[in-house]
């Protein structure tokens, strides 16, 4: 495993402790039961996942954009089949670039991406994407805006529009079938916007925080309905991006934390909790232990300083 530093280095202020790793920290299983019934934090662990069997494989990833811009430098991370990983990091880490070189959509500068089994070199056409933006085409319909997904994939229209429906229904969105975007509040737009990407039913979904646009309640009962959807049937795999640190470890099996600007991975969490989990994670022990870790080590990080 690559060396990672788990500071901002000279962000970090004289009066906090500077946390130099020489590994990814990461909170196994085994920790994060005792940690229920002790006091004492989970212990740093060095990760123990291997580029084998694993659904989502990113390895050592930088990324520089044009004019010098380092984005990311040195990730690696597995993610299993049917597992539920969230990217969390402050504004500017590099969350969106990650995932859009996950998707195919930006090339990275160093490293490599292979899904499912396949390197990637080019946009995925067999995940489903949900971006930051939920860029649903004004000018169609909420059904069309569905369907699409199965139209581009050479499904008749008439099928493809039978399964838009279905998926709205189960979005709770029927009755905004035939309505356009700009006629739905931003969660009917959201759910839309999950609708269409699980349409085509694929194994694995790319989220580039899907709810951060959303008002608190209606993030929540989003967050609640992808966990249920996730729960049901066979189980996708999951990389979801969120600055959202409660977000994060609600949904999540596994957190892992980018440092500030270019993005490492400065550890990573597994979230030992049962499913499904409390709509506010203020109502369970475990959950909150976990988002408190989180924000210690943003502090150590210095995300909280200007
Ligand atoms: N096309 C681009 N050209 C140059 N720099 C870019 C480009 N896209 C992103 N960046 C820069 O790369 C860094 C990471 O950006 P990115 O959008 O990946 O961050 P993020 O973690 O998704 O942020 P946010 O939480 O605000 O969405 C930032 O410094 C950003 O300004
Ligand atoms: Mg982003």
């Amino acid at each position: 495993m690559h060396a990672v530093a788990a500071t901002k280095g000279n962000r970090v202020s004289a009066a906090k402790p500077r946390r130099e790793a020489t590994s990814v920290p990461t909170f196994t299983h085994e920790r994060a039961r005792d940690a229920r019934t002790d006091t004492a934090a989970p212990a740093a662990q060095t990760s123990a996942d291997g580029a084998r069997g694993a659904a989502i494989s990113i390895r050592d990833v930088s990324k520089r954009y044009a004019r010098g811009v380092s984005a990311l430098e040195s990730v690696s991370l597995d993610v299993r089949a049917g597992e539920f990983v969230s990217v969390l990091g402050p504004s500017g880490c590099g969350k969106s670039t990650l995932m859009l070189i996950v998707a195919g959509l930006l090339s990275c500068s160093s490293g490599s991406v292979t899904v499912n089994g396949e390197t990637v070199e080019k946009p995925l056409t067999d995940v489903g994407i949900v971006f930051q933006d939920d860029l649903l085409l004004e000018f169609r319909t909420t059904l069309d805006n569905v369907a699409l997904q199965c139209e581009v994939r050479g499904m008749r229209k008439s099928e493809a529009r039978r399964k838009a429906a279905q998926a709205l229904d189960r979005m709770g969105l029927s009755s905004a079938a035939r309505r356009y975007p700009h006629e739905l509040s931003g969660g009917m737009r959201q759910r839309a916007s999950l609708a269409r990407a699980f349409i085509h039913e694929p194994s694995t979904l790319l989220m580039d925080e899907p709810f951060g646009a959303l008002d608190a309640i209606t993030r929540i009962r989003m967050q609640g309905e992808l966990e249920r959807l996730w729960l049901d049937g066979q189980r996708k795999t999951i990389l979801f991006i969120t600055h959202g640190v409660e977000e994060a470890v609600r949904l999540s099996d596994r957190v892992v934390v980018l440092s500030p600007s270019p993005g490492r991975i400065a550890a990573e969490f597994t979230i030992d909790a049962p499913r499904p989990r409390p709509i506010v994670i203020e109502d369970n022990e475990t959950l909150t232990r976990y988002s408190r870790e989180i924000y210690a080590l943003f502090d150590r990080l210095g995300v909280f300083e200007d």
